[in-house]
This record gives C-alpha cells, sequence and structure tokens, in this order.
C-alpha cells in the first residue's frame, strides 16, 4: 500500500472523523512505531509503520464489505432526506465511505453488498458481465410453464429493448385462503393480492439491473409483485441466518467468491 498522511489512516481506520483525529493526535493520544507524534499531516506506510490510539494498534484496511439483508422500508442510497438508509444499518463500519452495490426498491428485501469497493462494485454492475441476481417472489397473479417461456424469450417492458432472457422456476401456487396462512416477515395475507385468486411463488434470475425490472416484468404478463427478497448476487448467497437488518462482514473466501465472477 503507498503512503498516506497520518489524520486520513486514523479516519480510515475508525478512529473517527478527520477532525476528531487531528484533536486526538494534538492531546499527544496517537503513537507511530512507539514514539508520541503531535502533526497530522506526517506520511505514514500502512504495511510497515504500527500506529495506536491510546496504546491500541489500529488495523487498517483499505477496503470493507459487508453482506446486508436489508429490510423492507430503508433505501438504497448513502443519504436521504426523508428516509433510513442501508449505511445506516451498519452500525459497526470503519470506513465513512461506504455504498450500496446496486440498489433494492424501499419495499425489497435481501441480499444487499456494502462496500466502498469501486472497482468491485463496477465490475458486478456492469451490464456486460451478465451477472446473476436470483429472487424470490411472490406474484399475485398464476404463474404458468408459458409464463416461464415467455420470460425465457425476454419481455418487453417498455424500454428500447426487450429484457434479457430471465429465468422463472415455479415453486409452488396456492389459492388466496392457502396463502393467508402463510407469513413473509410482514407479508402476510391476501390483502395485498387485490382480486387475484391465485397466488405464485417463484425465483426469478436476471442478468440486467433495470429500474423495478421484476416488477415490470411482471406487470408486462399481466401479474403482480406482492414481495421480493433478493437471494444471491453472483456466486454469492444471502447468509440465511440474518435477518431482515441484520448484516456481517464478508469472509475473505467471500469476496474471492465475488471477484470469481469476472
Ligand atoms: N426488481 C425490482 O422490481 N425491484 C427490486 O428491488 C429488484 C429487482
Amino acid at each position: 500500500m503507498s503512503v498516506m498522511r497520518l489524520d486520513k489512516f486514523l479516519a480510515d481506520a475508525g478512529a473517527g472523523t478527520r477532525s476528531d483525529v487531528k484533536i486526538k493526535i494534538k492531546k499527544g493520544q496517537v503513537t507511530l512505531n512507539g514514539k508520541t507524534v503531535g502533526k497530522s499531516d506526517i506520511k505514514i506506510n500502512p504495511d510497515s509503520d504500527e500506529v495506536c490510539l491510546d496504546g491500541k494498534k489500529l488495523i487498517y484496511n483499505e477496503f470493507e464489505y459487508f453482506m446486508l439483508n436489508k429490510p423492507q422500508g430503508v433505501v438504497s442510497a448513502t443519504t436521504d432526506a426523508k428516509d433510513k438508509t442501508v449505511i445506516e444499518l451498519i452500525t459497526e463500519a470503519k470506513r465513512r465511505d461506504l455504498f450500496p452495490v446496486g440498489r433494492l426498491d424501499k419495499d425489497t428485501e435481501g441480499l444487499l453488498i456494502i462496500t466502498n469497493d469501486g472497482k468491485l462494485a463496477n465490475r458486478l454492475l456492469a451490464p456486460g458481465k451478465h451477472v446473476e441476481k436470483t429472487y424470490f417472489a411472490i406474484i399475485a397473479g398464476e404463474v404458468t410453464e408459458d409464463t416461464v417461456l415467455r420470460f425465457a424469450e425476454g419481455i418487453d417492458i417498455g424500454d428500447d429493448k426487450p429484457t434479457a432472457p430471465a429465468k422463472l422456476k415455479l415453486k409452488g401456487t396456492y389459492d388466496k385462503e392457502e396463502i393467508t396462512k402463510i407469513t413473509y416477515n410482514n407479508v402476510s395475507d391476501g390483502n395485498n393480492s387485490g382480486n387475484d385468486t391465485i397466488i405464485s411463488e417463484v425465483e426469478i434470475t436476471i442478468t440486467e439491473g433495470r429500474y423495478h425490472q421484476i416488477k415490470r416484468m411482471f406487470e408486462a404478463v399481466g401479474m403482480r409483485v406482492i414481495y421480493l427478497k433478493r437471494l444471491s448476487m453472483g456466486n454469492l448467497s444471502l447468509d440465511d441466518s440474518l435477518k431482515p437488518g441484520e448484516y456481517r462482514m464478508l469472509t475473505d473466501e467471500e469476496v474471492k467468491l465475488l471477484v470469481g465472477n469476472f
């Protein structure tokens, strides 16, 4: 890693904001290779120098990677004037430059990667890379073999061109009476399903990331998404021990799995 300013190192290692850490340096709380330092702008090498705050060695990671089970009601943004953001849920982050890799709608749940690794994010989201994203969905309407075939051909959703082919797997169909007994977090009953008497459960895999894509694909075939949860992105699957709103750091192996998509 290349050399960097001491105050940036401290801020990126989670010791506080740039102005917080300047105060800590002035107060003599910071040592560099065992000696107290008084200046914020000295250059250090994160690979070879040892920086301590109040006697505790700081670990610097250039990148942080988290897997969040995004809950409903939270927006996929770094800041928002009205709603809580996914970044606010990552309370143990050291880095202040985290962002979500792509967007899930406010009412969509499931796997969202949160990182500050712009290169990885661009590669995962680049249209040419065709990274697969798989979702579980509850649909108001009867998904049939014909729907599966139509999705496999690509669907005209009113954009310049039809969507790329999508893989649709039917998991089950229920009548409205039955679905009222099944609870998916807070999606529990037929109130959401309007006049439809049949409810379908599906898994759908898409390779693009168009605005409201899955909802618009089902609308185009006369059906409606009433619950949507992302299960996987590329080779990375949501850890099913994470409840909505919970997150954890990605393991090194999982980061490698993601990079392995290219
Ligand atoms: N498709 C949608 O319609 N919404 C999402 O959040 C993700 C994919």
